[in-house]
């Protein structure tokens, strides 16, 4: 069997994993995400584990449940949070893939009471959070960094934009315009790319399956590297 001979491919390895979205509060009710459900972050620490690395996983809220006791869950919910953890994280790991749809924006006044309607318009202002997956390519030493591109228009111009501006080894850019790809589907289509632009090509497939194949390519450039 194919992944037969990939068992254990991982052993050894500190693997940490970012997966699922943000919650930017606006008030004790009310708070700004996005459509990621985790299922892509979660594959990717489950097959980790399978592979026999030990998994820190850093989730945003979700239904996803994890069901290997080789991955340590960390529960957040903003994006200042996420910042601290991966980073609290980062030094003692080897692998480290950034799957989470992390909010860019949040609102710049965080209400202590709930929001009262008034007549009229209402206008939000929001701010920058911080770039999580930049400021650990700025920190890098000998992580292998993976980030995720998801994209609507021109994906692999931008993915590969993002590849280089945050200092990655590889990027996996995900077209989530495309039907079987993308949030909340069981299926992914992704393009590995690493960082002399080899390019792979992932056809649909389960984001088990998926988080497998990336493992493979992950393993070769390490070796490729060492
Ligand atoms: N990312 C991050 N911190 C942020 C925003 C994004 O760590 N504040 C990470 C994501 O986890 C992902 C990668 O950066 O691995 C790319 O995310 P994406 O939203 O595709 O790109 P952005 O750099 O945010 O650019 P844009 O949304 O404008 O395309
Ligand atoms: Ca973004």
């Amino acid at each position: 069997e194919e992944h037969q001979s990939h068992n254990l491919l991982l052993s050894g390895k500190r693997v940490l994993v970012s997966a699922g979205p943000t919650r930017e509060k606006i008030d004790p009710v009310r708070f700004f995400t996005n459509r990621s459900t985790g299922k892509m972050g979660f594959a990717i620490a489950h097959v980790a584990a399978e592979m026999g690395a030990e998994v820190t996983l850093v989730t945003g809220p979700t239904e996803q449940k994890v069901k290997n006791n080789r991955i340590t869950r960390v529960d957040i919910e903003t994006a200042e949070e996420m910042y601290q953890r991966m980073h609290e994280f980062f030094s003692e790991s080897d692998i480290v893939i950034k799957a989470a749809a992390v909010a860019d924006y949040r609102p710049k006044t965080v209400y202590s009471q709930k929001m009262k309607k008034q007549p009229g318009e209402w206008n939000m202002e929001m701010e920058r959070t911080k770039d999580i997956l930049k400021s650990l390519g700025e920190r890098k030493t000998n992580q292998f960094l993976v980030g995720f591109a998801a994209e609507t228009n021109t994906p692999l111009e931008y993915g590969l934009n993002k590849l280089e501006k945050k200092n990655l080894d590889a990027i996996v850019i995900n077209n989530v315009a495309e039907e079987g790809a993308g949030f909340g589907a069981d299926t992914n289509i992704v393009t590995y790319v690493n960082r002399f632009q080899e390019k792979e090509e992932l056809s649909i497939a389960s984001k088990t399956e998926i988080a497998r194949k990336l493992f493979i390519l992950i393993d070769r450039d390490l070796r490729a590297d060492n």
